[in-house]
């Protein structure tokens, strides 16, 4: 059997993903006779006997894109009657989303949501044997206690793991925690077992992943808040992995104690991604973000005083209810002090069921799109000047391949993840996955471009 996944969405859901990936690597249906048979991902989605959309809902925009991927299917149950369409994520967990994806979509076989990654073989199983449609929200516990088959990457020199599922933090604007339920923190034991499988497999670098990486372990009997910093050192002695990535972590929980840990552990990447959201007191409050400006730029401070050659970027949202001209304008001159090194720019979209979404003071679209260049204008500037000055200077570069818009260009990321082009040296080794020292040679707002040191 061939199997097709197509996914949308966050790095979570990427890895999502890969773990329903070896799930049907592993599936077997005896009564089916299929038992034998090696279960294969393939790239072709029309030679797929299973179809799989792991999907988002962070964005209306996100999900009226995944609705029209939904409705294109429809082609290949015509094509093939017994090609099964399973639909599962974020917008499968969200409450009439069984509504909404049936409308659009009626070819649809399975939906089932975030909290039952585990049950795909059970619902194949099942689909196939009644050909009866199926739904299964249920919030099903211990899905963190869950060890679960992760389908080699093609990119095996990198791999992600999650380290904690869910989010308690309830940000106004933000569906995420009504989709992936409460915080609940995997076992360090489990999470080792997986960056040691990476790193035999040839990984040099890995990702921890979770909505709130500080909260990792608050949830375990001793409530301590340094479990995360513990996992960071840990994972710092897993042999063969060279680079520690983490995503994402909230500034209300970024205490400079965590700071000194990285400084002081070389594998643990000079990156961090702190979700600013809004530069603006009053807008961070009514966004329920639990910190202020003042408390993000000592962070900001501390970071760029212990470890000066970090990188710091962010993710701001721009025309959340009741945001004014003056509210933005403190944005802008906050962001402007920040200098990140770049951001994640979102226009505010209503959640059904989020707190912000019921607002009545929410912003006309042409007043948020202004904003968003707005910001766009500082943003890129100083994303800009500190890629600049890295020119002339030596980097190490983790090869990921050939550049995809040009053959002829390597392309890899710095330690601080700034994307590095290098033009193909000839002779023609395969230099992905390795670590190679680059000059860097020319700046860009998005990427850097260098040579390989000889
Ligand atoms: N847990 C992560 C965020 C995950 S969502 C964190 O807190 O950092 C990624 C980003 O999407 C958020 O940081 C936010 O900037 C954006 N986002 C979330 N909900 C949004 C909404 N309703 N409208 C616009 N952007 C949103
Ligand atoms: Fe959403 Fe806030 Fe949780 Fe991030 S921390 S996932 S923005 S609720
Ligand atoms: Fe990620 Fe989208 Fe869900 S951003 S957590 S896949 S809503």
């Amino acid at each position: 059997m061939k199997y097709y996944v197509k996914t949308f969405g966050c790095q979570m859901n990427e890895h999502d993903s890969q773990i329903l990936a070896g799930i049907l690597d592993n599936y077997t249906d005896e009564v089916m006779e299929v038992g034998s048979e090696k279960n294969e991902l393939t790239e072709d989605i029309w030679q797929a006997d299973i179809i799989v959309v792991n999907t988002c809902c962070i964005r209306e925009s996100a999900e009226t894109k995944i609705l029209g991927y939904l409705g294109s299917l429809k082609k290949y149950k015509t094509a093939n009657p017994n090609v099964i369409l399973v639909v599962c994520g974020c917008m499968a967990q969200e409450s009439g989303a069984k509504e909404r994806i049936k409308k659009r979509a009626p070819h649809i076989d399975i939906i089932f949501g975030t909290f039952n990654l585990p049950k795909l073989q059970d619902y194949i199983r099942e689909y196939r044997h009644y050909r009866q449609f199926i739904y299964d929200v249920t919030e099903t516990p211990g899905l963190e206690k869950a060890v679960l088959p992760v389908h080699q990457d093609i990119q095996a020199f990198k791999g992600k793991v999650n380290i904690i599922y869910g989010c308690n933090n309830f940000c106004a604007y933000c569906i995420v925690p009504y989709v992936r339920g409460r915080e609940r923190s995997r076992s360090i034991a489990h999470i080792l077992d997986e960056v040691k499988a990476i790193a035999a497999a040839g990984g040099k670098e890995v990702m921890l992943l979770g909505q709130n990486v500080n909260s990792y372990g608050k949830d375990f009997s001793d409530g301590g808040c340094h479990h995360f910093a513990t996992l960071l050192e840990e994972v710092s002695k897993v042999e063969g992995i060279e680079r520690i990535r983490y995503m994402s972590a909230h500034p209300k929980d970024f205490y400079v104690e965590l700071i000194d840990t990285i400084a002081a552990l070389p594998k643990v990447c000079k990156h961090f991604h702190l979700p600013l959201q809004s530069g603006c007191n009053q807008t961070l409050k009514d966004m329920n973000r639990g910190y202020t400006t003042e408390q993000y730029w000592h962070i900001l401070e501390a970071i760029r005083k212990k470890i000066p050659e970090s990188s710091i970027t962010t993710d701001m949202i721009v025309g959340f209810p009741g945001e004014s001209e003056s509210d933005f304008q403190e944005t802008l001159a906050f962001v402007d002090n920040c200098a990140f090194d770049d951001a994640y720019t979102f226009l505010y979209s209503p959640r059904t069921g989020t707190a912000a979404a019921k607002r009545e003071d929410q912003l006309p679209e042409e007043i948020k799109n202004q904003r968003l260049q707005q910001l766009l204008e500082i943003q890129n500037k100083h994303s800009l000047a500190n890629n600049q000055k890295l020119v002339g200077k030596e980097q190490l570069v983790l090869v990921e391949g050939k550049s995809k818009n040009n053959q002829s260009v390597w392309t890899g990321r710095t330690d601080t993840n700034k994307i590095v082009n290098i033009p193909a040296a000839i002779g023609e080794i395969d230099y992905t996955g390795m670590f190679m020292p680059v000059k860097i040679t020319t700046a860009k707002t998005w990427y850097l471009t260098g040579e390989f040191i000889r």
